[in-house]
């Protein structure tokens, strides 16, 4: 069986972004940013992508490159399959991802219909829309069919496609709706909360979240970036393929705050931020702008979030199939209609964790809690703020001590002549043997005590 690729360094470095830009930028960033003292957030967020993460991006591609293998595979390729344990923690860690990321964008695709038709008044009944598991679900299915089809038609004719397709949209939809928000009165005020940093509200759990945004957000430390530079050819330049995807991210997560909170500030809605921001505060800032107008900008936003959503979706599923494909020799269309089966399974328990089952609503209650918190919350703990970081942090840990430097920098040279010798080497040895073993591993140890023991 041929193993599939990306025809053009492009086509890459967009599907890759597509994978990075998600509900994480749209969705997730900004009410982390206002729980976390606006642009204080901000700025420690663009350190850990920029210092923390770029080192771990670069080393995944190098991983995937080299060995032209899915996650798990990779370590066997290597000769190291005492390692595949990280792989194998990062399979298993998309899969919850893409179990409850399905739902979140189940509930973005029913608002879209919602919006269309000028059901603003859906905001009020946010409980009852997502306790509406029936509907719900049917969207999720719905979602997962669509993302499971582009996967299906492989790498070049699916993924690298949609995305080259979706990624320019979603930039044009983003910028229009900037231009847009900048304009509505008071916008400013919004700016000036999102830019001006409040550092007294940094605290460790700030940090953690941060941390684990920047994880989330780059789709780093499960194995993805393992599994898209599986299928570059040597001629690619990682770093400056790394520095794309990255500066693509965060400038997405940036730019939509810039939209986010002139939207909320204009609107003058009293808001606690959340997970709820979008869904409740929304629809009523574009029933506000009247009529049409409230439509087409209603309907544009959650589009917007769909495409976001789905190049995400996408390459969640791509991370398990290509393990079945390359290490059973399973066909990709099977492969494909299997995991995503399994996965919705996965994900039911999520779409009844807000509220329509007990069991589910109130799961757990960590030690040191005074409230349960739900399903869903409980898989977002585990998979995007601990088994992230904690995958990040073994990766350098792998490459520095167990693969060894010299054969990362082999790997980065190819498409590099200059690599060698250079600035970028010596930080990029530097940061894997030392900066990030050491960072990454004592806030995730800090975070895990604290999130799941109260300590
Ligand atoms: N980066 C995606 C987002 O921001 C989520 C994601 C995480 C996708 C991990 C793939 C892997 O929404």
């Amino acid at each position: 069986m041929k193993r599939g690729s990306f025809n053009s360094r492009l086509g890459f470095i967009l599907a890759a972004s597509g994978s990075a830009v998600g509900l994480g930028n749209i969705w997730k960033f900004p009410f982390e940013v206002s729980n976390g003292g606006g642009a204080a957030f901000l700025l420690m967020y663009l350190f850990f992508c920029f210092i923390l993460c770029f080192p771990v991006i670069v080393s995944e591609i190098a991983i995937g490159r080299n060995t032209k293998k899915n996650a798990i595979g990779a370590f066997n390729e290597m000769g190291k399959r005492k390692w595949n344990f990280i792989g194998k923690m990062g399979v298993l860690c998309g899969v919850l991802i893409l179990s409850f990321y399905t739902i979140v964008a189940g509930w973005v695709l029913g608002y879209v219909f919602e919006m269309v038709t000028g059901n603003f008044s859906i905001a009020d009944n946010f409980g009852n829309y997502v306790n509406n598991t029936t509907s719900v679900l049917l969207y999720a299915v719905l979602f997962m069919f669509l993302t499971a089809l582009i996967v299906s038609r492989g790498i070049e004719k699916g993924i690298e496609k949609a995305a080259k397709i979706l990624m320019p949209s979603l930039i044009f939809i983003i910028l229009s709706l900037i231009v847009y928000a900048l304009t509505l009165p008071n916008s400013i005020d919004g700016i000036i909360f999102y830019l001006v940093p409040d550092f007294s509200q940094i605290n460790l759990t700030v940090a953690g979240n941060a941390l684990g945004q920047a994880f989330f957000s780059l789709s780093l430390g499960m194995g993805m970036l393992i599994t898209y530079g599986s299928y570059i050819d040597d001629k690619n330049n990682i770093i400056s393929s790394a520095t794309l995807i990255t500066l693509t991210d965060v400038g997405i997560a940036f730019l939509s705050g810039l939209i986010i909170f002139p939207f909320v500030f204009s609107s003058g809605i009293e808001t606690e931020g959340g997970p709820g921001l979008i869904f409740q505060v929304f629809p009523q800032i574009f029933e506000n702008l009247g009529g049409t107008t409230g439509i087409i900008v209603g309907s544009t936003f959650f589009i917007l979030l769909s495409f976001a959503a789905i190049t995400s979706t996408v390459s969640l599923l791509e991370v398990p199939v290509s393990y079945l494909v390359d290490e059973y020799k399973i066909e990709r269309k099977f492969s494909v209609w299997i995991v995503a089966l399994v996965i919705l399974l996965i994900g039911i328990p999520s779409a009844y964790s807000q509220g329509k089952s007990e069991l589910f609503t109130n799961f757990i209650t960590y030690f040191g809690a005074d409230k349960p918190i739900d399903f869903m919350q409980f898989i977002i703990d585990v998979s995007n703020d601990t088994l992230l970081p904690f995958g990040g942090f073994l990766i350098t840990i792998y490459v520095a001590y167990v693969w060894k430097k010299n054969n990362l920098s082999d790997e980065i040279s190819k498409g590099n002549p200059y690599y060698k010798g250079s600035f970028m080497e010596k930080y990029i040895n530097f940061s894997v043997t030392f900066i990030c073993p050491l960072i990454l591993g004592s806030i995730f140890l800090l975070t895990f005590l604290n999130k799941f023991f109260g300590i």
